[in-house]
């Protein structure tokens, strides 16, 4: 079977691609582009929550005039009739779906659905792994922003370790030119990413001025058994708050992938901080996975 073109981690995108999927978004946003998937059976396979994700791709699908499905897991024979993943796969493909979209707590579960589905496969984000569109829409809003990466310095502050959101905006940040350093306490950072000139910082008082860019990320609760530091030790090193926005550069934006916990990693000055960025983020992860979908289908044109 030819495996499709999808999307698992950034790096199934080349830079004259990702340089056009930002190009593309671009144009969706400043027009609707019409009935690009007319046709395309598209289905949505979300094994976890999602807000955000989960209704962007919707409403990308049905803008561009996919034949959407969403398949909740209840519905799946997969999760209670014993099916496989691969004759799941099988199935849709017969049906004559063209794209599936992808949720899991399974790191590779998306993989898995490319190798045996004769279609495309986006990754809506997969355990600790990856979440490709987050991290495209987080880069360009920060394009938006910038105009150009290099130079600018990104912090991601907090649990780095269960963000898969951090592991593919890291991808992305490097590849345009950022300087991205890791900010939090000793058990949400990976020591790997010192190795591939990443700065790691537990100080987030002392880097805060710095920095042309924050992204906040959730402490991932769900993806731990116990909370490795109390929650006042990280209110009181890592929470971004008035006094520590204080001490930002005055044009420094920051970001949070959501959904944002108040009071743990943010408090509610951030909310109103002219800088803050996050619903410019969720506005652009409709254009984003829009353009996103036409690429995988329609190729460059
Ligand atoms: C993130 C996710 O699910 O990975 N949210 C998102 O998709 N916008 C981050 C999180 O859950 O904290």
């Amino acid at each position: 079977m030819r495996i499709r073109r999808s999307l698992i981690d950034l790096d199934d995108l080349t830079p004259r691609e990702l340089a056009y999927v930002f190009e593309r978004t671009e144009q969706f946003e400043a027009a609707p582009p019409g009935a690009l998937l007319d046709g395309f059976g598209c289905v949505n396979m979300f094994f976890e929550e999602s807000t955000r994700t989960f209704t962007s791709f919707n409403l990308a699908e049905l803008r561009l005039g996919a034949a959407v499905v969403n398949l909740a897991p209840r519905d799946l024979s997969l999760a209670t009739k014993g099916e496989t993943l691969e004759d799941t796969a099988l199935t849709l493909g017969a049906l004559g779906v063209s794209i599936i979209v992808v949720r899991h707590h399974e790191p590779g579960f998306p993989q898995r659905v490319a190798l045996a589905f004769d279609g495309h496969v986006v990754n809506a984000g997969d355990g600790v792994h990856a979440h490709p569109t987050q991290a495209l829409l987080d880069i360009y809003t920060l394009l938006e922003e910038f105009g150009e990466l290099k130079g600018r310095s990104v912090g991601i502050v907090g649990d780095v370790l269960h963000s898969r959101v951090a592991h593919s905006t890291i991808r992305g940040l490097q590849r345009l030119g950022a300087a991205v350093v890791l900010i939090g306490p000793e058990c949400f950072l990976p020591h790997d990413y010192a190795d591939e000139g990443i700065t790691i910082e537990r100080d987030f008082d002392g880097v805060l001025p710095q920095l042309d860019a924050i992204v906040l990320l959730r402490i991932q609760r769900e993806r731990f058994v116990e909370m490795p530091i109390t929650d006042e030790e990280y209110v009181s090193g890592y929470r971004l708050d008035e006094r520590r926005l204080a001490q930002l550069r005055s044009e420094a934006i920051v970001m949070h992938p959501g959904p944002y916990n108040r009071g743990m990693e943010l408090d509610d000055s951030v909310l109103e901080f002219a800088g803050w960025r996050y619903l410019k983020q969720v506005h652009h992860g409709v254009g984003i996975r829009m353009a996103v979908l036409d690429f995988l289908v329609n190729g460059r044109r």
